[in-house]
């Protein structure tokens, strides 16, 4: 049988993709790594279908071993038989617990089939939210900038795990970026909050990122460029 790594999207209920949907009613039992996904999960599965594992909230590398190794036995008797899943936020490969369970089960259950179904990530959703567009023939860099980081290079960066949004913010402006930062966009689940200004991120919380633009980076958009008309009005 088979294991599904479902991404669930960025956290309301109708933004998981129809086929992740479909599997997740089908599944024997549904594993979540912590709460928010669970809650997620709780719009398309039953409380009763929905498997516990323990992760401890440690960063002891031995104490995570034994934890995913335990996690990867359990989950990998339960396929023995039958359909399981496995959920995460956003995508299953993006900065994702998932990956630690995908390289444990290869390593000590490499019979499991396992199936990745993916999900609208915090890294394309951003844009709708934060009213990004990244044009054609632009890059985008996607980097961390926990605990105040403040990583630079790129003209343009989304940053996950934005945990100090002032400091990560004074960071950048010093070094030329504009920044944008949404919190817990696209989610049902406590307050979304989009704005340029990190004062009113100060308190932390984990769901939050961050949009860095280069100041004064040039557009060469190759489309709908008029001169002599404003943008939804006539010349
Ligand atoms: C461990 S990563 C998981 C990313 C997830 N797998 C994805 O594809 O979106 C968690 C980080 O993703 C970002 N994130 C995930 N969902 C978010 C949301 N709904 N709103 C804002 N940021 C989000 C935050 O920066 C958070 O610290």
């Amino acid at each position: 049988m088979t294991v599904y790594g479902i991404g669930l999207g960025p956290g309301e209920a109708d933004l998981v993709t129809v086929k992740g949907k479909r599997l997740l009613e089908s599944a024997a039992v549904v594993y979540s790594p912590g709460r928010l996904s669970r809650t997620v999960a709780l719009n398309h599965v039953p409380e009763e279908r929905i498997g516990d594992l323990d992760f401890p909230m440690t960063r002891d590398p031995d104490e995570l071993r034994r934890a995913w190794k335990e996690a990867a036995a359990e989950v990998a008797a339960r396929a023995d038989s039958e359909d399981v899943a496995f959920v995460t936020l956003g995508d299953p490969n993006v900065y994702s617990t998932f990956g630690h369970l995908r390289r444990t089960l290869d390593a000590f259950h490499p019979e499991v089939d396992l199936e990745v179904v993916p999900g609208v990530s915090a890294m394309t959703a951003f844009t709708t939210a934060l009213g990004v567009e990244i044009e054609s023939g632009t890059g985008l860099a996607l980097r961390e900038a926990a605990n105040g980081a403040a990583p630079t290079g790129p003209d343009r960066m989304v940053l996950f795990k934005v945990t100090d949004a002032p400091a990560t913010h004074e960071k950048l402006t010093e070094a030329g970026y504009d920044v944008r930062f949404g919190r817990r966009l696209f989610m049902e689940q406590g307050e979304t909050v989009v704005t340029d200004d990190p004062d009113e991120l100060a308190e932390r919380d984990y769901y939050t990122l961050a949009y860095a633009e280069r100041e004064g980076v040039e557009r060469d958009v190759a489309t709908a460029e008029f001169d002599g008309v404003e943008s939804g009005g006539s010349a």
